[in-house]
């Protein structure tokens, strides 16, 4: 259902009753990649799975938008469903949202899962591949985006032995408004470093990894976890990029088992 957000439609999903659990997607998805988690969690939890600002149903940003600002939709998201205090998730972009979440209000969430990504900002390098990106997305729609991201997300195996997925994967990634990918293209372009945050963080935090990602690869990822304080660290076996969908089963064993210990 959409709610009016901070001078914009965004479209959240819900699904059942209980502590509540938001989880943010990646690029350039929405919603639906947590489809599996939805539906194993729901019947224990409230999820809440919104599309972040101009991608899959809300509104695409009429100005340039920041990390940061992704993260200020979520708290006026969670003041407007009456949420105090959430376990949080953040899968790659949502991981960055999820890290300037927990910079600018630690006490609203009871738990963190950090899901395939990583808290350095990007280089130069990798700021001009941003905007090259961005640039094809004008040129080309949301497909310059699929078609550099498809060969990245599931391992050769996983898209031989399911064609299914990596069709349906494509068609959401080729309905994204493209200009809604240049914001986020841009934004994550600019975003700042969390590496210094991660020693603060003082939930428990689940930190999962695809063996096979090669855009937050597990070495990262276990540094990553390493400064943590407490938090656990699992790379799942057979896994690239986009792990929540592409090893479901493995991936909600260990989100279930992280959640029941974190207190609501
Ligand atoms: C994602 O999956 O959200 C992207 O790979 C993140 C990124 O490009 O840094």
């Amino acid at each position: 259902m959409k709610h009016h957000i901070n001078g914009a439609e965004l479209y959240i999903a819900e699904k059942g009753q209980g502590a509540p659990v938001i989880l943010l997607h990646g690029f350039p998805l929405d919603h639906r990649m947590w489809q599996a988690q939805v539906e194993a969690l729901s019947d224990n939890y409230r999820v809440i799975t919104p599309d972040l600002r101009g991608m899959g149903h809300s509104d695409v940003p009429k100005a340039n938008i920041s990390i940061e600002q992704y993260a200020d939709d979520i708290l006026t998201m969670m003041d407007k469903m009456d949420i105090q205090k959430a376990a949080l998730g953040g899968f790659s972009m949502g991981g960055y949202v999820a890290f300037a979440l927990l910079r600018k209000a630690p006490k609203r969430f009871t738990g963190l899962l950090l899901a395939n990504t990583r808290p350095e900002a990007d280089g130069l390098e990798a700021r001009k591949n941003r905007m090259n990106m961005a640039s094809a997305l004008y040129d080309k729609g949301a497909s310059a985006a699929r078609d550099a991201m498809l060969p990245k997300l599931l391992t050769e195996q996983t898209a031989k032995d399911q064609p299914g997925l990596v069709e349906s994967l494509s068609a959401v990634m080729a309905s994204m408004p493209a200009e809604g990918l240049v914001h986020a293209s841009l934004a994550m372009a600019f975003r700042s470093d969390s590496v210094d945050l991660l020693g603060a963080i003082s939930v428990p935090t689940l930190v999962i990894a695809g063996e096979k990602d090669l855009i937050a690869p597990p070495d990262v990822m276990k540094k990553m976890a390493d400064a943590i304080p407490g938090a656990s660290f699992h790379a799942i076996p057979e896994a690239s990029h986009l792990a929540p969908m592409e090893k479901p089963e493995a991936f909600n064993a260990l989100l279930f088992e992280f959640l029941k210990g974190v207190t609501a």
